[in-house]
């Protein structure tokens, strides 16, 4: 029945949306899900799987799931409790750490309100601004690419209600000391909530994991947002977590969203991961030395390398800018998939993660191969 068809055709082209639908960015993921066949350093997840006893508690978790989840994540905040010394009424849970920060700008923005962030930064910071119809304040990264926070806190005006700054930076690697962000604290109005994103903080050698915590105590407009996603090896369990300065930020999150927004499996993988600090170490250092060694590695080949502090590196050339395409392709029919800058807002760009030594091996083999059989190719080899 053609009519039909053409009529529930028509009907769905007739729908009216919502005016942020035409505003709101779709988010660039990479198209990595379901190649097991390729070594996936497009997304900075962990090359490791889950550790064995974070999915024995998945297991046992399991024959429960006919029932809804605890609403309040009790067990998984009181454990994040203990370790950060945060109370437990100052923690937020999200479904990721991408929840949190939806929630942030709904809670906290809406017409006529600011929001600043740096770029380029993490592709979901543009969302915020777009769903609620506050204005995005974009400042430039500096020459190192580096957040600019004194050229940060010179756009703060009456009407900022919130400021992300991403430590270490997504997609460009790089991080700022402590020092400097408690400086920049110390210039914020006590109304104009600051998320410090650290969802790659365990890989920072700049300073310790734990050390923004203190933070806290004298900023209650100060957010840390964490997440299992990166160190912990659980980006598929879809589980993040904020310390937050102010109880009543906490409530604000929970009260935008769906009552069971961190699932059964989720939280008692999280519960367990934490219990197990010292092999997530021991991984984050296998990272790290890739890190070094990589780092190495790609400037012998004439890329310019970022300063890494995350589990991924930021390179480019003038030939990457020329040849984007070609070498993602060329690099995909070798079997590695790598993000490209264009694709984050910087072109002549590549954002790699890292993945387990053998795969990086590999990974250098392959670059070098595409690289030396651009037209240029000779320029870069050496
Ligand atoms: C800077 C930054 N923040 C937050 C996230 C979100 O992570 P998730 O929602 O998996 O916790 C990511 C993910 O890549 C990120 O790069």
């Amino acid at each position: 029945m053609p009519g039909v068809l053409a009529l529930r055709h028509n009907k769905a082209m007739a729908l009216e949306f919502a005016a942020r639908i035409s505003r709101i960015p779709i988010y660039p993921a990479a198209e990595s899900y379901g190649r097991e066949d390729l070594v996936l350093l497009a997304s900075n997840e962990s090359p490791y799987p889950p550790l064995p006893a974070v999915i024995e508690a998945i297991q046992a978790a399991a024959p429960a799931l006919n029932r809804y989840p605890d609403p309040t994540n009790s067990a998984l905040r009181r454990r994040l409790a203990e370790r950060h010394e945060v109370p437990p009424e100052r923690i937020a849970i999200g479904n990721g750490s991408c929840d949190i920060l939806l929630a942030a700008g709904e809670a906290l923005l809406e017409e006529g309100a600011e929001l600043i962030y740096a770029w380029p930064s993490f592709s979901v910071y543009p969302h915020l601004a777009a769903a609620s119809g506050a204005r995005a304040v974009t400042v430039p990264l500096d020459d190192q690419e580096r957040h600019d926070l004194p050229a940060m806190a010179r756009e703060i005006t009456v009407a900022t209600r919130l400021i992300l700054i991403c430590n270490p930076n997504n997609p460009t690697s790089t991080a700022l000391p402590l020092t400097a962000i408690e400086e920049f604290l110390e210039q914020v109005p006590d109304h104009v909530c600051v998320i410090l994103d650290e969802a790659y903080c365990e890989f920072n050698l700049l300073d310790d994991a734990s050390a923004s915590v203190a933070l806290l105590a004298k900023h209650s407009n100060l957010v840390l947002l964490r997440t299992f996603s990166k160190a912990y090896s659980l980006c598929g369990a879809r589980v993040g977590y904020a310390l937050c300065g102010s109880e009543r930020l906490v409530a604000a999150l929970n009260q935008v969203r769906q009552p069971f927004f961190c699932n059964l499996l989720a939280q008692s993988a999280a519960s367990a991961a934490l219990e197990h600090g010292d092999e997530i170490e021991q991984r984050v250092a296998m990272t790290v030395a890739e890190r070094i060694s990589m780092g190495e590695r790609l400037a012998a080949l004439g890329l310019q390398v970022s300063d890494s502090q995350a589990n991924f590196c930021w390179v480019s050339s003038d030939l990457l800018r020329e040849h984007e395409r070609e070498v993602l392709e060329r690099l995909r029919e070798r079997g590695f998939i790598v993000r490209a800058g264009s694709a984050l807002g910087s072109p002549g760009h590549l954002r790699i993660s890292y993945g387990t030594s053998e795969q990086d091996e590999r990974f250098l083999v392959a670059l070098a191969d595409v690289l030396e059989q651009l037209p240029a190719g000779e320029r870069l080899a050496r």
